[in-house]
């Protein structure tokens, strides 16, 4: 089969980038563009600011992404883009682009689901195998996704409230810590003992999650503390949440893994990149003859590249969109 080069972009949130994939494995070149230091000053992202500085910036990306082959617009053969969900503002610049892409060049525009990118960023290292369960961690979703086949979605659980991610992002500023607070309470987290008594985040057999009540605990925990002139130990704070809701988590993905009998656990979005979750679903799919899927720590947050391997798949499923392509903030990826 001929070789299918697809040009990315991925503008949902806070990161400017492009990317150019072949045949859904194969990165020829990437651009990342990181917006963080400007949101830190803010203590989170400000959608005006980022989608003022996608318009600014999209277009450099395309030239130095060019500059980093000799791929040229050319030898591209379909557009992808991550449409929907995100930031609206930060989704239309992207959508423009890639529109306008398509149109120059008469090639296939292909809409992808944020998360079918994240969930697809495994398979740039590793080629995935089914049947696989899917653990979304991000900073806008966390769920379980069952899936048979390339480019086939079936939800089993999902959180209730907040999405992981945003929750180790609440502590962090809880603590006083600055955006983007995952990595921060990651590295904390290792240092310090449990020794703070925090709830189990909904431990039920369901495998949906819920985070609001554990942030709220770590906020009163903080509060009385303060109000009793206790020294809050910030490195114990954080690895006794992150050992409730890491347990849960562990203990949910394994549920499934068992219930829907499959060999194969991806792990995906920004939080796959903590490391005591790496290690502890390493250690269990490394006992249990379980094949793991997860991604380096460059692609498990937001990037083109995995929306590149993403879109591929949907193109061979024949999921293309017209110039009428809309971006949207909230989108199921179970709904087509
Ligand atoms: O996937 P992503 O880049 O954006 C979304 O689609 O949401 O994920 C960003 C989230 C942020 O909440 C960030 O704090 C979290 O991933 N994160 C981490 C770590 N690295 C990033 N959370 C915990 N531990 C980490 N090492
Ligand atoms: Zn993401």
């Amino acid at each position: 089969m001929k070789n299918i080069i697809c040009l990315a972009i991925e503008t949902s949130c806070d990161e400017t980038s492009m990317s150019l994939i072949r045949n859904g494995e194969e990165e020829l070149a990437t651009i990342v563009l990181s917006q963080i230091d400007i949101h830190a000053n803010y203590g989170g992202v400000v959608p005006e600011i980022a989608s003022r500085s996608h318009v600014e910036n999209i277009t450099l990306v395309l030239d130095e992404l060019l500059k980093k082959t000799s791929i040229t617009l050319d030898d591209v053969d379909i557009i992808g883009i991550a449409n929907a969900p995100g930031l609206i503002g930060s989704l239309l610049v992207g959508l423009q682009v890639a529109k306008t892409l398509s149109w120059l060049l008469n090639k296939p525009l292909i809409p992808v689901h944020h998360i079918a990118g994240h969930i697809y960023a495994a398979n740039l290292e590793q080629r995935l195998e089914f049947p696989l369960i899917a653990l979304v961690v991000s900073g806008g979703h966390t769920e379980l996704i069952y899936m048979d086949k390339d480019y086939s979605f079936k939800q089993i659980g999902n959180t209730l409230d907040d999405a992981i991610g945003e929750c180790y992002d609440k502590v962090a500023k809880i603590l006083g810590l600055p955006y983007p607070g995952g990595p921060l309470i990651d590295a904390l987290a290792s240092t310090g003992k449990d020794t703070y008594q925090l709830p189990l985040p909904l431990n039920d057999n369901t495998y949906n999650f819920s985070f609001s009540g554990i942030k709220s605990a770590v906020l009163n925990l903080v509060n009385q503390e303060k109000m009793k002139n206790n020294l809050i130990i910030k490195e114990n704070i954080a690895t006794s949440f992150q050992n409730r809701v890491l347990e849960i988590i562990v203990k949910k993905t394994i549920h499934a893994i068992n219930e829907y009998k499959v060999r194969n656990l991806v792990v995906a979005g920004g939080v796959a990149a903590n490391k005591e979750l790496r290690r502890r679903l390493s250690e269990y799919t490394a006992n249990n003859n379980i094949k793991l899927f997860i991604p380096s720590i460059k692609y498990c947050t937001d990037n083109a590249a995995m929306v590149g391997s993403a879109a591929y798949y949907a193109y061979l499923r024949n999921k293309t969109a017209d110039l009428s392509l809309d971006a949207l903030s909230v989108k199921s990826l179970y709904q087509e």
